[in-house]
C-alpha cells in the first residue's frame, strides 16, 4: 500500500478533434503525499490541466477520452467511482482554485452566498447563521477586509486578487485533504501574485491540506512547492525535491527551463521560453518527446526510437542521457 493521498498512475488522455487525435496526456504518473505542496510545472500546453481535470473526471467526454490509468485518492480510484460519490469527494475532500476566478464565481450571486453554498452542499444540516459565521471566518482567514460587510458584494465589485481570495476561501471551506490550484496567480498583476501565493500557503497550513500547485512559472513553484513534477509533451520528465531540482536538474528540458529564469532582482520569472516549439501532440512521439528541441541530444539514435522511462528514486528523470551532478 502506498502512503500517497493521491496517486496518479499511467494516466492517458486523448482528445478527438477535427485535426486528428490529440495525445494530451501520455502515461503520466506521480504521487501527492498528505500535507505536502507539490508543484506541477511545464510550458503551456504540456498537459498539466488535462491531467488534473481527467483525474477528477471534470473533462467533457467527448471530446476527451480517458484511455487508461488510475487516480487513487485515499486508495479509491476516482476514475471508477460512481458519479454520486465522486461529487461528494469533489468540493469536500478536494478543493479547487482555477486561473480565472471570474469564470468560477457566479456573476449574479453574492460572494458570501457562494461560499456558504459550498459549505451547505456538503453539510445539509448547517443553519444559515452558522454558515454565515463560517463564511466571515473564511474570508477573514484569506485576508478580505471587513468580511461581514463585504460578503454581500457581487463578484464584479471585487478586484481579481480579492476574487481569487474568495475562491481560496470556498476551496478550503470544507477542510479538504487536497487543494488543487491551477495557475492561481497567472491572471493577476505581479504585485498581487505574491499576496495570493501567501494566502494559498496560509490556507494549506491552516487546513493541513496537501496542495498541488500548477504553474508554467518556475518562480511561483519555487515560492511554495517542496517537491516538483516537471511535465513536457504530455509526459512527466523529471520529479525531485525543489532544492535538488533547482540545484541539479537532470533532464535537459528542466535545465533549459531553469536557464531561462533570470535570477537577478525581484521574483524569479520565466521570461524566455526554451527555444523551439513544444510538440503538437497530434502524433505520439516514438522516442523522447523533447528530442526535437534537446540541446544535449547530439543526434543520438536512441532518443528518437525509444521513449525514456522515469527511473525510480526520489529524484526521477526520464532521459536516456541525463545530465550528471558534476555541473557547477
Ligand atoms: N478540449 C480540448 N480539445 C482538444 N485539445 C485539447 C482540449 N483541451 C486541451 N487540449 C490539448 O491538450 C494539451 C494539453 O493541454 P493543457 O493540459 O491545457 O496544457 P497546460 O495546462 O499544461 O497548459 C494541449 O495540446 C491542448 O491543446
Ligand atoms: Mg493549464
Amino acid at each position: 500500500m502506498s502512503k500517497a493521498l493521491l496517486s496518479i498512475r499511467d494516466l492517458t488522455v486523448e482528445f478527438d478533434t477535427p485535426a486528428g487525435t490529440v495525445h494530451a496526456v501520455n502515461g503520466v504518473s506521480f504521487d501527492v503525499n498528505p500535507g505536502e505542496v507539490l508543484g506541477l510545472v511545464g510550458e503551456s500546453g504540456c498537459g498539466k490541466t488535462v491531467t488534473l481535470l481527467a483525474a477528477l473526471r471534470l473533462l467533457a467526454e467527448p471530446p476527451a477520452r480517458l484511455v487508461g490509468g488510475q487516480a487513487l485518492f485515499q486508495g479509491r480510484d476516482l476514475l471508477r467511482l460512481p458519479r454520486r460519490e465522486l461529487r461528494r469527494v469533489r468540493g469536500r475532500d478536494i478543493g479547487f482554485v482555477f486561473q480565472d476566478p471570474l469564470t468560477s464565481l457566479h456573476p449574479s450571486m453574492r460572494v458570501g452566498d457562494q461560499i456558504a453554498e459550498a459549505l451547505r452542499v456538503h453539510d445539509r444540516g448547517l443553519a444559515a447563521a452558522a454558515a454565515r459565521a463560517r463564511v466571515v471566518d473564511l474570508l477573514d482567514l484569506v485576508g478580505v477586509p471587513r468580511p461581514a460587510t463585504r460578503l454581500r458584494d457581487y463578484p464584479h465589485q471585487w478586484s481579481g486578487g480579492m476574487r481569487q481570495r474568495a475562491m481560496i476561501a470556498a476551496a478550503i471551506a470544507n477542510r479538504p485533504a487536497l487543494l488543487i490550484a491551477d495557475e492561481p496567480t497567472t491572471a493577476l498583476d505581479v504585485t498581487i501574485q505574491a499576496q495570493v501565493l501567501d494566502v494559498l500557503r496560509l490556507a494549506a497550513a491552516e487546513t493541513g491540506a496537501a496542495t498541488v500547485l500548477v504553474s508554467h512559472d518556475l518562480g511561483v513553484i519555487a515560492e511554495l512547492a517542496a517537491r516538483v513534477v516537471v511535465m513536457y509533451g504530455g509526459r512527466v520528465v523529471e520529479t525531485a525535491p525543489v532544492g535538488e531540482l533547482f540545484a541539479r536538474p537532470r533532464h535537459p528540458y528542466t535545465a533549459a527551463l531553469l536557464a531561462s529564469v533570470p535570477r537577478v532582482d525581484g521574483p524569479l520569472r520565466l521570461s524566455d521560453p526554451v527555444p523551439g516549439q513544444p510538440p503538437t501532440l497530434l502524433e505520439q512521439p516514438v522516442g523522447c518527446s523533447f528530442a526535437g528541441r534537446c540541446p544535449c541530444r547530439e543526434d543520438r539514435e536512441r532518443c528518437v526510437v525509444e521513449a525514456p522511462e522515469l527511473a525510480p528514486g526520489t529524484h526521477k528523470v526520464a532521459c536516456h542521457f541525463p545530465l550528471t551532478a558534476s555541473r557547477s
